[in-house]
């Protein structure tokens, strides 16, 4: 997470004598909350340098400073978005949200698979609830921030569609863009949502739930990788028929090929970092040749460096997150990814880093490129 900027927290007592190295040695459901304290304290420096203006970008009626976002998943409660459009994010995803409370799933759920630079989770939705992060959200938002709410369902509600409709109600007046996410592997069930009829009820509810809102905010869909060819074509036939404003691809994956042998590859939950990469890449270019040019993409998963980052632009995201890579290369990965992407926009004399969007789709989805 963002270890880089060590010697800012020295000052800090709580983090006292932390390195990125001596956080990966602690247990990362521990790292991440010093990290998140750490943000929360201000010991971690905002960006000083204004980023590109070819860096500003459009997507869903949305202006982004930058269009590079923390993921959902590291500030699932709302505690620090500001501070991460601060430290350079075009955007932070927070959640994801549930109506009540939960404790997510038991622990150890949470690991790391540092030979792969990949992580592993099934935290289960662990948050603190809609009320809470409402609260802290609620005329809270600061200039030049653009935060995303990230809703999803109670483990053990007796209507998940109410749930999301409940998320959507709630935050659409202070979100900049809301996520319908049905892709987490660890709530049994919430993947189901992804099939025609239950996507078609779910969406059908949750836009009717935006469409009452006194703003119209915009409204993404998060989906899993693991998806094939006909489950992808009858997502996409949904979509059509609705007024949604974008997709998220990807979650994480189900899959642990690119992890064989590692000590953590049995462990139940979804596969994120670098083994996701091409999986997930390849997911964003089917479906962007699925629904065309027009509808906004957001890219995640296993983004780890400027050359990952330009190849999720190229195989058709509009917009890219990421989370687990920060894990192992600390918040300078930040940095280089934006320092990389400048450099090509300008080598390749491009007037905005929108160009870089859909250079080789069919490539990407196709299997034929790859990193
Ligand atoms: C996640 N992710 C996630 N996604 C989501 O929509 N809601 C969530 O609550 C979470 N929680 C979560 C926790 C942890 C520990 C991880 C590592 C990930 C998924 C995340 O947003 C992203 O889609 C994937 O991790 C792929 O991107 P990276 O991590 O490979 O960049």
């Amino acid at each position: 997470m963002v270890f880089s900027h060590i010697s800012r927290l020295l000052s800090q007592p709580m983090v006292q004598n932390l390195s990125r190295e001596a956080l990966l040695k602690l247990d990362p459901e521990i790292a991440h909350r010093l990290t998140i304290n750490a943000i929360k304290l201000g010991a971690v420096a905002p960006e000083e340098l204004a980023d590109p203006s070819f860096f500003e970008t459009e997507i869903a009626g949305l202006t982004l400073k930058n269009p590079i976002g923390m993921a959902a998943g590291f500030d699932k409660n709302a505690e620090v978005p500001n501070q991460l459009c601060d430290i350079g994010f075009g955007f932070a995803e927070v959640g994801t949200l549930t109506p009540r409370a939960q404790e997510g799933n038991a622990k150890p759920r949470l690991f790391r698979v540092p030979e792969k630079q990949g992580v592993i989770n099934r935290m289960g939705f662990n948050n603190e609830g809609h009320a809470a992060a409402y609260d802290r959200l609620t005329n809270k938002k600061q200039v030049g921030s653009t935060i995303g709410v990230n809703v999803g369902a109670n483990k053990d509600s007796s209507d998940f569609v109410a749930d999301y409709v409940e998320g959507v109600r709630l935050f659409a007046p202070v979100a900049d863009y809301l996520t319908v996410n049905i892709s987490s592997p660890n709530t049994p069930g919430l993947r189901d949502l992804q099939s025609g009829e239950a996507l078609k009820r779910l969406l059908g509810e949750a836009l009717h739930a935006r469409a009452q809102a006194s703003v119209r905010v915009p409204v993404f869909l998060k989906l899993a990788p693991d998806l094939d060819e006909k489950q992808m074509d009858e997502i996409v036939g949904v979509i059509k028929s609705v007024d949604l404003d974008g997709l998220i691809i990807s979650n994480t994956t189900l899959g642990r090929e690119q992890i064989a042998g590692s000590e953590h590859v049995d462990e139940a939950g979804g596969l994120s970092g670098k083994p996701l990469f091409n999986f997930s890449t390849q997911r964003l270019a089917q479906m962007r040749m699925r629904v065309g040019n027009d509808m906004p993409i957001i890219g995640v998963g296993g983004v780890h460096n400027a050359k990952s980052a330009i190849a999720k632009f190229a195989a058709g995201a509009n917009a890219i997150q990421l989370y687990s890579a920060l894990v192992f290369g600390g918040m300078e990965m930040l940095r280089d990814i934006k320092d990389g992407m400048a450099q090509k926009v300008r080598q390749d004399r491009l007037k905005n880093v929108s160009e870089l969007t859909s250079t080789d789709v069919e490539g990407w989805a196709t299997g034929k490129a790859h990193i």
